[in-house]
């Protein structure tokens, strides 16, 4: 048989096996064994050095084309059989999209962290910083720059955990009081700031009390602030967090780091001043300590008492919860448990 005629031959032979093969990695195997270095095509090629001059373009223009068509016809193969194979993987992975999903459980801010959320708001709108102090503090900046030295009698309400000596877990938000006073340059205006945070005490836990619970700390520093400014932004405290009808009263108290210091009343929300079992038949609730800061406290930061003077203010966001939702016992705060918990669902 001549060369052309093994083309032929060859050709017909590679379309029709080409056309029934019905697999990817088949088609594959086809490719090399026809087109490859060792198939017929390459054989062909090679028995052309035997071939006449006049006969040698002829077979070689034929054995490029049989190639070039075998080449094609693999390609539209090999693309039908991957199209085929996409399909059935379609149908075989076949979702259906109208069944009903499965539900995600949504979570939500803690309570605490809601009435913390709420004043935070409420005083970057008055244009005030929010800061943040270490837990693990310095007794220097715990007691000591708050007016509390070495043997206080005050100290002792504010037991607490003492990692060393001169460390211990913060007893309350105040100290970042100093901290802040420390760093803030006064002739660029004044100093106006909340601080909340975690705070610890050696108490014995009960209904009221928790070794860990919350505060948020206030301090503003300035020329020319009254206590008719602490008193306006006590009042603003309570509305918002109580309920526009609030009215507050103070009653003389003692904080060593404020002079003179007062005990903030709200008029109770439950029972509007009338006498309930929440504000114990008084119409008042006791809801934070606060007061004109110190000059010790001042002085003791660097700053100059003679020239200026503000206010300071420390509250439980635990106690505001306890009271605005009824919760009896501090305890359940910290339990985590999500039927207590998601009571408290955000609005909004
Ligand atoms: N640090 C006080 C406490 O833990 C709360 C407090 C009272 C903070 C009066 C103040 C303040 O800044 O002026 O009992």
């Amino acid at each position: 048989m001549d060369l052309k005629d093994r083309l032929t031959e060859l050709k017909a032979k590679a379309l029709s096996e080409i056309d029934t093969v019905e697999d990817l990695k088949k088609i594959n195997e086809i490719r090399v064994n026809l087109l490859g270095k060792k198939g017929p095509i390459t054989e062909v090629l090679r028995g052309m050095k035997d071939l006449s001059k006049e006969e040698r373009p002829v077979v070689g223009s034929l054995a490029n084309k049989v190639r070039d068509e075998l080449t094609e016809a693999i390609t539209q193969r090999r693309e039908k059989l991957e199209i085929i194979k996409t399909a059935r993987k379609l149908e075989k992975e076949k979702i259906d999209v109208t069944l009903p999903g499965v539900p995600v459980k949504a979570g939500q801010p803690h309570i605490i962290m809601q009435v913390i959320d709420q004043l935070e708001k409420l005083f970057l709108g008055m244009g005030y910083q929010v800061v943040d102090g270490p837990e693990v503090e310095e007794d220097h900046y715990n007691f000591e720059m708050m007016n509390l030295p070495k043997d206080h009698p005050a100290r002792d309400m504010q037991d607490t955990f003492y990692i060393t000596e001169q460390i211990l877990m913060r007893t309350q938000t105040s100290p970042v009081q100093a901290r802040t006073m420390e760093k803030h340059d006064f002739t660029k205006g004044p100093l106006k700031m909340i601080s909340p945070g975690k705070v610890y005490r050696r108490d014995t836990d009960d209904a009221t009390h928790s070794h860990q619970f919350h505060q948020v700390e206030g301090l503003v520093i300035d020329k020319h602030i009254t206590m008719a400014d602490l008193k306006g932004t006590l009042q603003i405290i309570a509305r918002t967090v109580f309920g526009d009808e609030r009215e507050i009263r103070l009653r003389p108290s003692y904080f060593p780091f404020t002079e003179p210091s007062v005990e903030v009343d709200v008029s109770c929300f439950k029972c509007e001043g009338k006498g309930c079992a929440v504000c114990k038949h008084t119409g008042w609730i006791e809801v934070l300590g606060a007061g004109m800061v110190h000059p010790n406290v001042l002085t003791m930061a660097g700053v100059d008492s003679e020239i200026y003077g503000g206010f300071a203010f420390g509250l439980g966001p635990d106690r505001f919860a306890m009271l605005k939702y009824g919760v009896d016992d501090i305890r359940e705060f910290y339990l985590n448990d999500v039927r207590f918990l998601s009571q408290f669902a955000q609005k909004g």
